[in-house]
């Protein structure tokens, strides 16, 4: 059975890896994918943003080109734009969710109302179209607030501010200045909240669930949870934060609840339900959903899981699961640090040659994903973007696990390039 995998991430990097190690799997595409990618399937140079009608006409002739049985699509924007409902429309099979699936990622304001109507815990929130009326409500509001533009804004749109003079700034920066262009139309402003985050990832069929272990991941760039938010710094599963009975908790209170909610307005979700929780002392909260598998969290995951990933991927397009899950986990621990380019996540320079994969690569129980690289014209392992590897190594503990993949990274060699060395300590710290 032949993939094509959407994207070009560590995340989709991971995700061919393992789809790859399947008994019926046959050839793995990726649209784009990167350098690391290529040693798994063939690179298709195709531009999958924006979704136009060109974009799902070249991707169907694809499929029946190369004979194409599933369409795994990695990040969250083509799965707003629709490419799933497209493509599911002319009878290919979808790993991903329809587009009013994908709202519960790519409009805030609107998940936050479902996440109300079916009760399920979250911040308190107030939305506003209006700059003056949002500006008004922040320079009244005594205690600390999280200004969250409500579109699609490359996990950048969220701005955690200390005081009303810095929720001012953060309103004007979204709505006036308009820094992340549409998607800061509506802004959520919700109750700023402290506690241990978790990253919980479910299958769903558009009825039935299997949730995967539960994570953490590292967003701020600076040791310590220092510095601005960035796409993600590293992660690790399992968590000691989520035993099996608060996993069976939050089934029961956000996932069964939110997947009930859709199939209420008809939409069958078919994918991973990412929800990103708060522990706080009054209980957990829901900070964000996302409608993919969370990138890093995905590459921790995949080196841990066990057992066929494409039967549950077509298990999910097909609405099996509940027959066709035959997943278990390796029970040490996984942990991934990201290797950045010099900038990240300001600007960086591209282009900079890659040394020393092949040693890190060979060092027992580490695995290396490519996020930003390429190819360049002398043959070359390149930085491409701003994350740009993800190693990934497994150990007894959470700390074995983090040492060993600081080692790792610490063989790869390319100008500017850093990481975090701190992966897990917020877990460690508390838990000590
Ligand atoms: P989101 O994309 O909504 O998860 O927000 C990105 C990050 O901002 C989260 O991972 C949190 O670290 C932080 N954040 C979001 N909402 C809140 C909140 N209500 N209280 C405190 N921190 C938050
Ligand atoms: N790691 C956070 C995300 O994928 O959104």
């Amino acid at each position: 059975m032949n993939v094509l995998i959407i994207g070009s991430g560590g995340r989709e990097h991971a995700l061919g890896w393992k789809l790859k190690q399947s008994k019926q799997c046959g050839k793995v595409l990726f649209a784009p994918g990167n350098a690391g990618t290529r040693s798994i399937g063939r690179s298709v140079d195709l531009a999958v943003e924006p979704v136009t009608q060109k974009v799902v006409d070249d991707v169907l002739h694809l499929c029946r080109h190369e004979k194409i049985e599933l369409v795994v699509i990695g990040p969250e924007d083509p799965l707003c734009q629709g490419l799933a409902d497209k493509l599911m429309k002319e009878g290919v099979k979808v790993f991903g969710p329809v587009a009013a699936g994908a709202r519960l990622e790519g409009d805030k304001a609107w998940s936050k109302q479902l996440m109300r109507a079916a009760s399920i815990p979250t911040a308190e929130a107030r939305q506003f179209d209006n700059a003056e009326a949002a500006l008004n409500y922040v320079r009244n509001h005594e205690t600390p607030v999280v200004v969250k533009a409500a579109g699609l804004a490359k996990g950048k749109g969220v701005i955690v501010c200390d005081d009303a003079a810095e929720a001012e700034a953060a309103v004007k920066q979204v709505m006036v200045d308009r820094e992340f262009g549409e998607a800061g139309d509506v802004v959520v402003i919700e109750e700023r909240l402290v506690g241990q985050e978790v990253s919980i990832l479910a299958l769903v069929d558009g009825r039935d669930i299997y949730v995967l272990e539960p994570s953490q991941d590292h967003k701020q760039v600076g040791e310590g949870d220092t510095g601005p938010n960035t796409g993600g710094m590293g992660a690790y599963t399992p968590t000691p934060l989520v035993d099996e009975k608060l996993m069976r908790q939050i089934d029961r209170e956000v996932l069964v609840p939110t997947v009930d909610a859709l199939r209420r307005d008809d939409v069958e979700f078919k994918g991973v339900l990412y929800a990103g929780l708060m522990l706080t002392p009054g209980g957990l909260k829901v900070l964000e959903f996302n409608v993919r598998f969370g990138d890093p969290e995905c590459q921790p995951l995949m080196v841990r899981m066990k057992g066929d990933l494409l039967s549950a991927m077509l298990a999910c397009s097909e609405g099996t699961l509940a027959q066709r899950v035959n997943i278990t986990w390796d029970k040490r621990v996984a942990c991934c640090v990201v290797m950045c380019s010099g900038g990240y996540p300001g600007g960086y320079e591209k282009g900079k040659v890659i040394t020393g994969l092949d040693e890190a690569e060979a060092m027992e129980d580490v695995f290396v994903f490519h996020a930003g690289t390429k190819l360049d014209d002398e043959g070359n392992v390149v930085t491409a973007g701003g994350r740009v590897l993800n190693v990934v190594a497994l150990g007894s503990d959470l700390v074995a696990a983090r040492d060993r993949a600081n080692a790792a990274c610490e063989k790869i060699r390319f100008e500017g390039a850093f990481y975090r060395h701190d992966i897990g300590d917020r877990v460690l710290k508390q838990t000590s």
